[in-house]
């Protein structure tokens, strides 16, 4: 079998730089290598729905959020079929023989669901239907016989679930399931983004987040008031680049195009800074200021989000199209589901239409009563 790739989202907001270094920008060029035989990209609302059953409106407002970002960031619906979880059924009934295979104590330790519950405030009011998200997303993983999974670290025990369930499956029912890897982002520095004021993640409710949408405006604000080094107070001081959420940015997104463009000399022709560790090395002697940086910063964010921007726009021309192109993947999507289904069940033994077996042996075992009986009867006349 060749490789399926399978990623997605939930649809509670807007994409953000921390997507884009954590997961779109490798499922862009995943899908340009043309390493693949099939690439999936699931817009995951019925997941959603797991934590937001009051607030369906901002699931469904953020459908066609996501899938604009996506398309703007170079996801190509000819080569990746995106989809709507809700419109792919089939999920929902592997997810409940899936759940037999799992135990709630196994659930109780996924350290993701752990962290998302206390940060939701769900410690005494938890929905069966968001304690259960891992092992529905083993089906949307499993549904595609998908074995190469591009996730952000936070998705490694979603991953690590897959993989038990689909042991658990074959062993108890033979050679059915593929089981999946995780492919985490190339760049170590930034499997996940801080947030701009230098928080552990990018979060919506905190607003610490650059969109991929925002305006060009709106990112120089978000970047000129970003956190930095908090004891580097005047530019003379020595400063710590080593966590420093302006640093980490420029990691996760300079080149060395960016310090030739931006730091050369028009004049003399000479490159202020080469590449990112001279720069880093110059604020930790001290003497550059962090306005210096965050300008920098800036023009290289620009770099990275005006295309996007620029291609965002022209969709936005085109909704009904959008939709369109969530309607067809979800068709396609839906075909090889529904394969997957019926081979799931004929594993477990639940296909009666095609067990001829049971339908015979149940004929077999009711002629055998009834001859029994009737043997019995003539007996008892003698
Ligand atoms: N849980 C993922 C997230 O919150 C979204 C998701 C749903 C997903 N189904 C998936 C990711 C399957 C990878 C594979 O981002």
């Amino acid at each position: 079998m060749g490789n399926i790739i399978l990623t997605g989202d939930r649809p509670t907001g807007r994409l953000h730089l921390g997507h884009l270094v954590g997961s779109l920008s490798q499922r862009v060029q995943l899908q340009n290598s043309g390493m693949y035989d099939e690439m999936y990209i699931e817009i995951a609302d019925s997941q959603a729905t797991t934590d937001n059953s009051g607030n369906i409106q901002k699931v469904k407002d953020n459908v066609i959020e996501v899938a604009l970002d996506y398309l703007s960031c170079g996801i190509d619906p000819k080569k990746c079929t995106i989809f709507l979880q809700s419109e792919v059924p089939e999920l929902s009934d592997l997810t409940f023989y899936y759940m037999n295979l799992v135990t709630v104590a196994r659930l109780q330790r996924n350290p993701t669901v752990k962290q998302e519950i206390v940060y939701r405030g769900f410690q005494n009011t938890l929905p069966v239907g968001f304690m259960t998200y891992p092992i529905s997303q083993a089906a949307d993983i499993t549904a595609f016989d998908a074995n190469i999974i591009p996730v952000g670290d936070d998705q490694l025990p979603m991953i690590e679930q897959t993989r038990e369930i689909v042991r658990t499956f074959n062993r108890l029912y033979g050679d059915t399931l593929v089981e999946p890897q995780a492919v985490l982002p190339q760049n170590t520095v930034c499997h996940r983004l801080p947030g701009t004021d230098g928080q552990a993640k990018m979060s919506k409710s905190i607003g610490n987040c650059i969109y991929l949408a925002d305006s060009k405006e709106e990112v120089k604000r978000k970047v000129m008031g970003m956190f930095t080094d908090p004891n580097h107070l005047r530019v003379q001081d020595p400063g710590v680049t080593e966590g420093n959420p302006v640093f980490i940015y420029l990691s996760a997104f300079s080149k060395d195009k960016h310090f030739e463009e931006y730091f050369k000399n028009s004049e003399t022709g000479e490159i202020e800074y080469k590449n990112l560790d001279e720069l880093k090395a110059h604020y930790e002697r001290g003497g550059l200021g962090d306005m210096k940086v965050k300008k920098f910063l800036n023009y290289v964010l620009e770099d990275t989000l005006a295309p996007i921007r620029a291609r965002r726009h022209e969709l936005e021309k085109h909704i009904p199209e959008v939709y369109q192109i969530l309607f067809e993947g979800s068709e396609k999507a839906r075909l090889k589901a529904s394969k997957t289904l019926s081979r799931v069940k004929a594993a477990i033994g639940l296909d009666y239409r095609n067990d001829y077996d049971l339908i015979n042996s149940q004929v077999e075992k009711y002629a055998k009563l009834h001859a029994e009986a009737e043997t019995e009867k003539k007996t008892k006349k003698r």
